[in-house]
């Protein structure tokens, strides 16, 4: 078997020619990559694609388990090399650390409950969990028998849950007893119980005892540690087809619907892992920490599969930065020694708040490599973690991708290639960014803003919306044909470096959350006093972006009551973080001749700049731009 290694750049020379002969020879250069894993039976052909069916293919016939890769195949030498260190959120509670040997057989044997609750290869199974061990460990558990994992964010109401469930038609949900988060627990059994109500597809709950809460078991609901009991640590995987699914993660879309996307086992087991590899340039030893939930495509890719398929340390920590205080991301990296250290610019921001006491306390001399994901980090941002955590030593990589690529797309490669503040920089190797024009026409000049689109394939692309492949062309293949169209927008500068200036579509990314304004308003408009509304997105301090809501109620008798309650409707249909920062209550919306809202016009507003609208003769009743901006408090 090939090494990995020997595909890794080392220095920004390397990095040229290799991202040549991934360019001009994709074939030789992905067959390389993926000679270095385990296949049960090596793929027919590299790949297979047509942009307007659309349709991929990666390792065409090749026959594989990606659990193969990330356990047994390091069992021979790194046996007892730490896989997962557990980070609970209390820093009381004693952190576990748990072997490549141990996961195995952690994992087999769950894989083993799994079959025992007639799970079988192709079903699929929820997960809706706190970041413990269970979590990563049930994850690979499906994976090794070929169920296919779909994890919601704990984060997530009954209502949402719910509607993931069913549109997967899962047939078995996996939860906790509860969750803890800073000094507040969550109780997810129950949140799980009322989402259960409307999901007949699921046969069986198994409940892991995490909060020791006294909860009451349903008639479906197994106890994780009984279930557990006298179960074998050996379970041979289940031979998977390349491009047979390995699990749905659902991400918003800009309609009401959440989007299942779904990945397969060969593209996703060969670029998770490469990737992983090519940014962190992840040495032996080394601890790695992403602070991301498995709930995102984040942890996914880069807390469970790609470290693992590396044989590397992986940190999962089950809290929140601010529990007991500010300092605990950093007593954490002292604590392990971090050496790669992955976080949102939203927490860089709301800990850059803080007295820098909180970073001064603790050593943070292991750290050689910082990270970002999730949206575009600010300067300031950058500059305060670049001299307070990386003590102006570490390069940051600042990684632009999606749950729809799977990995990360554009980014510098650590100590390798040259990053810059606030650009993601460049292609990873194999990957062939284009900036387009209002008309869909690829340019070639810099220092110049365009839709950023994606021209050729990758091993790691979702493969369709689960269930609507219609939709799946509509949203990213259609807007501009031959192309994949992410939703983002970009500027390129004079070195080719990308810099992604925001979405371009009704996607507003908060917290570093992808949250789609449809669902959202489609929540305020159930309250009964409201007419319609409308979601748009405005600059945050902290959080990046926060959402603005502009309400047009039937009467508008006890306002304060009526916000309450649309933001207990958003809560309850969505989830906590999907509550707009601001409601205001308007008479009117600005909308075009076809009765189209201009949020175009509304996003100016919520972000105060309300002294150019352009040309607003065209709207159906441009009388109400300037009522709404004398309303606005
Ligand atoms: O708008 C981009 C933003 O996050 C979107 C993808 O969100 P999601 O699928 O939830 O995945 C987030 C984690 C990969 C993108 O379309 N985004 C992500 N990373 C960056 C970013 N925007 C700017 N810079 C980034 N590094």
């Amino acid at each position: 078997m090939k090494l990995i290694d020997n595909y890794i750049p080392k220095t920004e020379t390397e990095y040229n020619k290799l991202y040549q002969k991934s360019i001009e020879d994709p074939n030789s250069f992905w067959s390389d990559i993926a000679s270095t894993f385990a296949w049960k039976k090596k793929w027919n052909k590299t790949f297979e694609f047509d942009f307007k069916k659309p349709d991929f293919k990666w390792f065409l016939d090749g026959k594989l388990n990606i659990t193969e890769n990330c356990l047994d195949r390091h069992l021979t030498k790194k046996a007892e090399k730490t896989a997962i260190i557990f980070e609970p959120n209390d820093p009381n509670e004693e952190c576990q650390r748990i072997s490549y040997k141990e996961l195995h057989s952690k994992v087999c044997k769950f894989s083993n409950v799994l079959k025992k609750n007639n799970i079988v290869k192709g079903d699929r199974v929820c997960l809706y969990m706190p970041m413990v061990p269970e979590l990563a460990i049930a994850v690979l558990a499906c994976a090794r028998l070929g169920a296919v994992h779909s994890v919601v964010f704990a984060g997530f109401s009954a209502t949402a849950l719910a509607a993931r469930i069913n549109d997967a038609n899962c047939k078995m949900l996996l939860t906790a007893d509860g969750s803890f988060r800073g000094n507040k627990t969550i109780d997810l059994k129950s949140i799980a119980d009322e989402a259960l109500t409307k999901c007949p597809s699921v046969e069986t709950c198994i409940v892991l005892k995490r909060i020791n809460s006294r909860i009451k078991l349903n008639k479906i609901d197994k106890w994780w540690h009984e279930e557990l009991n006298g179960e074998s640590d050996k379970f041979d995987s289940i031979e998977m087809d390349s491009e047979d699914p390995l699990f749905i993660l659902y991400t918003s879309g800009s309609t009401g619907k959440p989007k299942g996307m779904v990945h397969s086992c060969g593209g996703y087991m060969v670029y998770s892992s490469y990737s992983f590899k090519s940014v962190f340039q992840y040495q032996h030893n080394d601890i790695y920490w992403c602070t991301a939930d498995i709930g995102w495509i984040t942890g996914h890719s880069y807390i469970v599969y790609g470290p693992l398929l590396n044989g590397a340390t992986t940190i999962m920590f089950e809290g929140v930065p601010s529990y007991p205080d500010f300092g605990r991301f950093w007593e954490i990296c002292e604590k392990h020694k971090v050496n790669q250290f992955y976080t949102a610019p939203t927490a860089i921001r709301a800990l850059a708040k803080h007295s820098l006491d909180f970073v001064r306390n603790y050593d943070l001399s292991s750290l050689k490599v910082l990270g970002t994901v999730g949206e575009p980090i600010n300067e300031e941002a950058w500059k305060w973690y670049n001299e307070n955590v990386g003590k102006n030593k570490c390069p940051i990589v600042d990684t632009w991708w999606q749950t729809e690529t799977g990995g990360i797309m554009i980014s510098s490669l650590a100590n390798v290639t040259k990053g810059k503040p606030t650009f993601a920089t460049k292609p990873l190797i194999g990957i062939q960014p284009v900036l387009l024009d209002d008309e869909g026409k690829e340019f070639h000049e810099n220092n110049k803003n365009g839709i950023l689109a994606i021209k050729f394939p990758w091993p790691s692309i979702a493969r369709t919306i689960y269930g609507d492949h219609e939709r799946y062309n509509e949203v990213y293949f259609s807007n501009y044909p031959g192309y994949y169209f992410p939703g983002d927008g970009a500027f390129r500068d004079d070195q080719g470096n990308y810099r992604i200036t925001g979405r371009v579509d009704d996607v507003v990314i908060v917290s570093g959350h992808n949250l789609g304004t449809a669902p959202i308003e489609d929540a305020i408009n159930l309250h009964e006093n409201v007419v319609e509304s409308a979601l748009v997105g405005y600059p945050h301090e902290i959080k990046g972006n926060a959402l603005y809501a502009f309400v047009i109620l039937k009467n508008d008798k006890n306002i304060d009551g009526i916000r309450a309650e649309i933001n207990q409707l958003i809560s309850k249909t969505i989830g906590p973080i999907a509550k707009p920062e601001k409601i205001q209550i308007v008479d009117g919306l600005p909308k075009t001749r076809s009765g189209k809202i201009m949020r175009r016009i509304l996003r100016k507003i919520a972000a105060g700049e309300t002294d150019n609208f352009g040309d607003i003769s065209t709207l159906l009743n441009p009388e109400i731009v300037k009522q709404i901006v004398n309303e606005k408090n």
